[in-house]
């Protein structure tokens, strides 16, 4: 059994507690947060430094805070003799996401980063599959994120839109299926990207849409993304295209199974899951690496290469913008 605590108890701090109080091997011990309600069943603090000062007994805290503040909040426990379980991303740039990694290094401790969805059974198939090379050559992999974000989640949280705490929709909204990417393959890399704001340039500080290519161990991949879908979240997913198969996985925690047709493998589309949340897994797992002391799929050093991917990706599109305008000023002058 080891003990959670909870730093920032707003929307996913309060799945960390269903998630901590669900799972058997683990207990909760106490929530940071500003202004917590009264009626807690946990010993309840308003700063991190209280907390530090008090606790004696927590193991792990997990670290629900925006974005922007997970360096700061990570290295602070981490040099009080906690592990910590780091809300994705762990980081908004690779300096930081390193010195975390370094200081728990220091100091023996655990860095762990919530990339739940690698326990979506169907995830976990076709991590098979590419292991066992089942696929054979992987030629193509393709990622589609259509999702939307109203003027409403923009104005609901201070922090969202914001560059130094949000940091963009490929770190808040899409770091997972760059994340599931990383999973499967054992090196991938960014090697272009380009950003445009369709809807939302008054409102937040970062572009809403864009493409990135990669390559995914030899396989060519192309990452296509906005926030701009009119209404409503359309669709997200994954596919492959392999020399011995097609693999199509989607919606937005990756539990479907939604397109299958692989030579000599039946009845994959039996893995799908109406599963959606996978904390209580990734708490779980969190506890029991503690335990086994070895190697876990939560590991920080999978989280670096997650920041890693994603700010090539922004510095790529970066530099293209200007290009871009360079280009027109050239042209206009
Ligand atoms: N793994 C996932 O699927 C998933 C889903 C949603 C959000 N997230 C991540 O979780 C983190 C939090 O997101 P959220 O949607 O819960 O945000 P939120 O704004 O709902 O909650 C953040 C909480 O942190 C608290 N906080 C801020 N600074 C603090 C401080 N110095 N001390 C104590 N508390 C402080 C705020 O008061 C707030 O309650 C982000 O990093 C986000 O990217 C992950």
């Amino acid at each position: 059994m080891k003990n959670f605590s909870i730093l920032g108890y707003g929307h996913i701090g309060k799945v960390h507690e269903q998630a901590i109080r669900d799972t058997e091997n683990a207990n909760l011990i106490s929530i940071i947060d500003f202004n917590l309600p009264s009626d807690l069943d946990a010993i309840t603090y308003s700063t991190l430094e209280s907390f530090l000062q008090e606790d004696t007994t927590t193991d792990v805290v997990v670290i629900a805070t925006p974005n922007g503040l997970h360096r700061e909040h990570a290295i602070r426990c981490l040099k009080a003799g906690k592990n910590v379980f780091i809300e994705k991303p762990i980081s908004l740039n690779v300096a930081d996401a390193e010195e975390i990694l370094a200081v728990a290094n220091e100091k023996g401790l655990r860095v762990f980063s919530s990339m739940q969805l690698r326990f979506s059974p169907v995830v976990q198939y076709v991590k098979k599959l590419v292991e066992n090379n089942a696929l054979g050559k992987i030629h193509m992999v393709n990622v589609q994120c259509y999702w939307n974000r109203n003027r409403n989640y923009y104005k609901l949280r201070e922090w969202h839109g914001t560059d130094d705490m949000d940091g963009g929709v490929l770190y808040t909204q899409f770091s997972h299926f760059v994340d599931i990417i990383n999973y499967w393959f054992d090196e991938v890399k960014c090697v272009n990207s380009r950003s445009f704001n369709f809807s939302h340039s008054d409102i937040t500080e970062f572009d809403d849409s864009g493409y990135v290519d990669f390559i995914a161990d030899e396989a060519v991949g192309h990452m296509t993304y906005t926030t701009s879908v009119f209404n409503k979240n359309f669709e997200s997913n994954i596919t492959i295209i392999a020399e011995k198969g097609t693999i199509k996985i989607g919606d937005q925690y990756l539990n479907q199974m939604l397109y299958s047709d692989l030579k000599n493998v039946c009845c994959s589309n039996k893995v799908s899951t109406e599963q959606k949340n996978f904390h209580p897994e990734a708490i779980q797992e969190v506890s029991d690496a503690l335990f086994r002391k070895n190697e876990s799929i939560l590991d920080g050093k999978f989280a670096v290469d997650l920041v890693k991917f994603i700010s090539a990706a922004n510095d790529f599109a970066k530099e293209n913008k200007l290009h871009q305008m360079n280009a027109y000023e050239v042209s206009h002058s």
